[in-house]
C-alpha cells in the first residue's frame, strides 16, 4: 500500500537494444515510480507494460510488432492493462504504431520519458497519446530523485546522448537526435550516489561517448578523459568503463588516461565497421583503415594489455569481395577479444537506404566467414588467460550451487566455486579453464 492508501500499480518494462536503453528503462521506472508504480518482472501481473525498443536494424524493429502480438491475450484477459511503446521505434514510427497496433495505448520517444506520468494520466482519461518531441528541457533534470535503494555492483551512467556523425547506414542521429553532453557536476553527483548505494563499477554511456564535452564546474567544457579522472577520485568506485566510441574522437588525453588512470579498465569497444577505405568513405566514417590501425597502436602503447572490441557491418551497398577481404585483413591485424558483426540492414530515411544492396546469399557467406574469424580470435584471447591471475568483481551467484560469477578487468565472465567470493568485492582469481563464453578459476 502506498502512503495515500491505494494499492501500487505494477509496471513491467522489456528492454531491447543497446545499454543506453537499459539505463533509460531504469529512469522510466523511476519516473513512473513517482506516479505510484512499482516494477514487476512478470508481464502477466502488470497494469502497465512498456516496450523500450530499438530501431538500429530491421530485425530489431520487427521484434516489437511480434512482441505486441504475444501481448494481445494479456490485454484480452485484463482490459485495464496499458501498453506503451518507448525508445527508438517509438521515435521513428510515432503515430504509425497506433495505426498498426491497436493494442498500444501510448507512444513515447527517448527524449520525453520524463513526461510519462502525464502521458499515463492521459491514457487513463481515455486518450492514446504520442510524444516524440525533442524538447528544450533536459529529461534528466526532470526525473524524480532516485529512491536510496541498494544497487547491484555494476551500473550504467548516460553522460552523452545523440550523434552528429551521420554514418550513411545509421538511424541514431534521427532517433536520438543531436549530440548533447550532460554537465559534470550532475554526473559526479549521480556517480557518488550510485557508489553510496553499492556500485563498484560504472560504465559511462553515450552513442559517441568519447565526443563528450560537458559543462564543467569551472565554466569550461570537460573532455571524457577529464571526467574519467574526476570520477576515479571517488572513493569506493573501483572500476570505470566507457562505451561506445568513434575512432575520430579518441583524443591524446583519452589515450593517456588508459596509461595513467588505473581505475579505467583495459577494455575498449571501438567500432570500425569495415576495413575497406572505399566502403569507409561510402559509409561517411571520415577516416581510413590505416588511421584506425595507427590509433590501435597508440592505444596499445599506452596500455599494452588493452582488449579490443568492435562492430562490423558486412554487405554495405557496393561492398565487393575485395572490400570484404580488406575487412578480414583488418580484423587479422587488430586481433579482437570480442566483437559484434551484422549484415547490413537498409534503414528508411538514411542515405545508404537509397543504394542498391549486396545479394543476401553473399552477405550470409561473408558474415559467416567474419564471425568464424572473430570467434577464433575470441577463443585464443580467452585461452591466453588460463594460468594468469586476474581481478574479478563478483556480481551474482552462478547457475551451479556455491558458484559466483563476476567480470575480469578485461570484461571476461569468470566463474568461481568458493564460499569466500562475495558480491560487490573485487578479488584475485587464478584462471584455470576457458569455456565458450566464460572463464573459470580459483581465488588466490
Ligand atoms: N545495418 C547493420 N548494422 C548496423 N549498425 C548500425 N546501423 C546498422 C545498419 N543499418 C551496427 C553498427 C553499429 C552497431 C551499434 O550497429 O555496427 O556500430
Ligand atoms: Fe550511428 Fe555513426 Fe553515430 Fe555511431 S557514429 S551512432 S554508427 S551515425
Amino acid at each position: 500500500m502506498t502512503a495515500s492508501g491505494t494499492k501500487p500499480r505494477k509496471l513491467f518494462i522489456k528492454t531491447y537494444g543497446c545499454q543506453m536503453n537499459v539505463y533509460d528503462s531504469e529512469r522510466m521506472a523511476e519516473a513512473l515510480g513517482g506516479a505510484g508504480y512499482v516494477t514487476t518482472d512478470r508481464a502477466e501481473d502488470a497494469d502497465m507494460i512498456l516496450l523500450n525498443t530499438c530501431h538500429i536494424r530491421e530485425k530489431a524493429a520487427e521484434k516489437v510488432y511480434s512482441e505486441l502480438g504475444r501481448l494481445k491475450p494479456l490485454k484480452a484477459a485484463n482490459p485495464d492493462l496499458r501498453i506503451g511503446i518507448a525508445g527508438c521505434v517509438a521515435q521513428a514510427e510515432g503515430e504509425e504504431i497506433l495505426r498498426r497496433a491497436p493494442v498500444v495505448d501510448l507512444v513515447v520517444g527517448p527524449q520525453t520519458y520524463h513526461r510519462l506520468p502525464a502521458l499515463e494520466a492521459a491514457v487513463r482519461a481515455g486518450q492514446r497519446p504520442v510524444d516524440t518531441e525533442f524538447p528544450e528541457e533536459d529529461k534528466f533534470d526532470h526525473l524524480p530523485r532516485t529512491p536510496r535503494t541498494r544497487r547491484a555492483p555494476t551500473a550504467f551512467l548516460t553522460v552523452q546522448e545523440g550523434c552528429d556523425k551521420f554514418c550513411a547506414f545509421c538511424v541514431v542521429p534521427y532517433t536520438r537526435g543531436a549530440e548533447i553532453s550532460r554537465p559534470v557536476d550532475r554526473l559526479m553527483a549521480e556517480a557518488r550516489d550510485l557508489v553510496e548505494r553499492g556500485v563498484r563499477e560504472i560504465t559511462l554511456l553515450g552513442q559517441n561517448v568519447n565526443a563528450y564535452h560537458g559543462a564543467g564546474p569551472d565554466g569550461r567544457d570537460w573532455s571524457l578523459a577529464r571526467l574519467i579522472r574526476a570520477m576515479a577520485g571517488i572513493d569506493g568506485l573501483e572500476r570505470i568503463r566507457y562505451t561506445t566510441s568513434h575512432p575520430n574522437d579518441m583524443d591524446d588525453d583519452l589515450i593517456a588516461a588508459h596509461a595513467d588512470t588505473p581505475k579505467l579498465m583495459p577494455y575498449l569497444h571501438l567500432p570500425v565497421q569495415s576495413g575497406s577505405d572505399r566502403i569507409l568513405k561510402a559509409m561517411n566514417r571520415k577516416h581510413r583503415a590505416e588511421d584506425y590501425l595507427r590509433l590501435i597502436e597508440r592505444l596499445r602503447a599506452a596500455r599494452p594489455d588493452l582488449l579490443l572490441s568492435g562492430d562490423f557491418i558486412v554487405g554495405f551497398p557496393g561492398e565487393t569481395d575485395a572490400d570484404f577481404e580488406d575487412t578480414m585483413n583488418l580484423v587479422r591485424a587488430v586481433g579482437y577479444g570480442q566483437a559484434y558483426s551484422f549484415k547490413y540492414s537498409a534503414r528508411p530515411g538514411t542515405p545508404a537506404a537509397e543504394r542498391a544492396g549486396v545479394a543476401p546469399e553473399v552477405m550470409d557467406a561473408r558474415l559467416q566467414r567474419l564471425q568464424a574469424l572473430l570467434a577464433e580470435q575470441q577463443r585464443q584471447q580467452q585461452e591466453a588467460m588460463v594460468g594468469r591471475e586476474v581481478d574479478v568483481l563478483f556480481e551474482k551467484p552462478g547457475r551451479m550451487a556455491g558458484q559466483m560469477v563476476g567480470k575480469s578487468d578485461h570484461l571476461h565472465a569468470v566463474h568461481v566455486a568458493d564460499h569466500r567470493a562475495r558480491v560487490g568485492a573485487v578479488m584475485r582469481v587464478r584462471i584455470t579453464q576457458s569455456a565458450t563464453h566464460s572463464l573459470s578459476g580459483e581465488l588466490v
